[in-house]
């Protein structure tokens, strides 16, 4: 962090961070070497490994600390059997849905379900319209909370050498009914957690030519929204 004196304009280099320099980069490298995994080995993720992941989820920030996040973990092996039944009815709705690039779609591996040592369901609690702090104007900042505590199991899974792969291809209505979820909640997300044969070094869809990561400079604007990532000509 860089720290501006007050009275100058001269930039000070101080450092202000309690971390170590092997820490800031442990960071950064678990941030740029988590991977979306579809490729598994089917041996089972150690107990308290797993508490671990699942104390880092909790530790995600929420609106209002409200802390939506359930988890269910899938043991019985016809849930997760009728789970990857979900999930095939859904990828073959989505190559539909694709269109003209739905033959390259149906190439894709985009899941593990049947082969990860440990699947996980995340949801959001019911009752969740109690919860006003934050989101009156924004409902969905719950949703964005869930997903700020699976980005941190997905970090943490990464650190600790477990791959974790993201499926959001089923129709949620049949899953809640499926786990006997309560009405009022929701199944956000299908995880499929365990070992990997390797983590792949770039993401899956890059090297399959799906799609690419994008430019960073042409996502950032400054004061007003330009399409090119450059602030208009013209500013009043
Ligand atoms: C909200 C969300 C839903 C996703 N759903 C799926 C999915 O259903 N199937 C899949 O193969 N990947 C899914 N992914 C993974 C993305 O395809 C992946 O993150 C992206 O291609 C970048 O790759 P990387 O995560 O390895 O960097 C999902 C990711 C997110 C954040």
């Amino acid at each position: 962090m860089i720290c501006r004196g007050p009275a100058t304009t001269e930039v000070n280099e101080i450092a202000m961070s309690d971390f170590s320099e092997p820490e800031i980069r442990a960071v950064y490298r678990v941030m740029a070497e988590r991977r979306d995994m579809r490729h598994f080995r089917p041996d089972p993720i150690d107990e308290a490994l797993l508490e671990r992941l699942l104390a880092a989820a909790h530790l995600a920030p929420s609106v209002g600390l409200m802390q939506p996040w359930r988890f269910v973990r899938v043991r019985h092996p016809e849930l997760r059997a009728s789970i990857h039944q979900l999930v095939e009815a859904e990828r073959i709705q989505t190559a539909r849905a694709l269109g003209e690039r739905e033959e390259e779609f149906m190439r894709l591996k985009v899941e593990g379900v049947r082969d990860c040592g440990e699947l996980l369901v995340a949801a959001l609690m019911p009752g969740r319209e109690a919860h006003i702090f934050g989101r009156r104007t924004l409902p969905q900042m719950d949703l964005a909370s869930v997903a700020c505590a699976i980005q941190n199991l997905w970090l943490a899974a990464r650190a600790e050498g477990i791959g974790m792969g993201w499926v959001s291809l089923f129709d949620p209505e049949s899953l809640r009914r499926l786990l006997r979820m309560p009405s009022g909640s929701q199944p956000v997300a299908v995880l499929c957690l365990g070992h990997v044969p390797a983590f792949y070094s770039r993401p899956m869809l890059e090297e399959q030519n799906w799609a690419r990561r994008a430019d960073l400079t042409k996502l950032i604007m400054t004061d007003y929204w330009s399409d090119d990532g450059h602030p208009p000509r013209e500013s009043p």
